[in-house]
């Protein structure tokens, strides 16, 4: 199974990473699929639309539950068919982001997640998982650029993003047989040579 999920918090380079790991892939002929959560299929981008629109669910569990909903449809009507396929599938975040946002940073409990999961997705998880890791000074110079040239607002301080990267690290800890932390304060280029350097170790090796 070819199932690989990219993490990390806003602005770390995620998108871009994955650019270019699409690019190495299909320069070698591989079929690639790259998707995104909360989305990928027509029911899962309107969830999308929905927790994007009211920005801020405030109750954590309706907002686990819409995810978990959006989720379903994505991995049983898209990334299974994808993967039988014989498709690369990558996915700009998948179930760690819950374990992160609605788990550790709203504090739904670990037996809700898990009643969920099962019910869901049950074992189903990627094979490889790269943690995109920035630190929060450049996190905050990033979206200050962002900011200025798409005056974007959001709410979202120093706090913030420190309780989201140590989650995530917490999350890597705790699954080292899948998921890298890579140094998301390097360089795009070099980023993806580790990034490539990985993922052919994994799967050529
Ligand atoms: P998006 O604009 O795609 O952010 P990014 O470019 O950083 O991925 O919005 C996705 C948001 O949804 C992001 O803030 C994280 C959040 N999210 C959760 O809270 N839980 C989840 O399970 C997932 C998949 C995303």
């Amino acid at each position: 199974m070819h199932f690989i999920t990219f993490e990390g918090c806003d602005f770390s380079g995620k998108s871009t990473q994955i650019k270019l790991l699409q690019e190495y892939l299909e320069i070698n002929n591989k079929k690639v699929c790259v998707t995104r959560e909360p989305g990928g299929t027509i029911l899962a981008e309107k969830i999308r639309e929905l927790l994007l629109l009211r920005n801020e669910i405030s109750d954590p569990l309706i907002e686990y539950l819409l995810i978990s909903a959006a989720r379903k449809d994505h991995v049983d009507n898209l990334i299974k068919t994808k993967l039988k396929e014989g498709y690369y599938v990558i996915s700009d975040r998948f179930y760690d982001s819950s374990v992160c946002y609605q788990g550790y940073y709203k504090n739904l409990n670990t037996t809700t997640l898990n009643i969920i999961k099962e019910l869901t997705i049950n074992k189903f998880e990627p094979d490889l998982t790269f943690l995109i890791d920035i630190s929060v000074d450049e996190i905050l110079k990033r979206k200050n650029i962002k900011r200025a040239e798409n005056n974007i607002y959001d709410n979202k301080n120093q706090e913030f993003y420190q309780k989201i990267k140590a989650s995530y690290l917490e999350i890597a800890n705790k699954n080292p047989h899948r998921i890298f932390v890579i140094d998301g304060n390097k360089k795009a280029k070099d980023i993806s040579k580790q990034i490539i350097k990985i993922f052919t170790k994994k799967y050529y090796s």
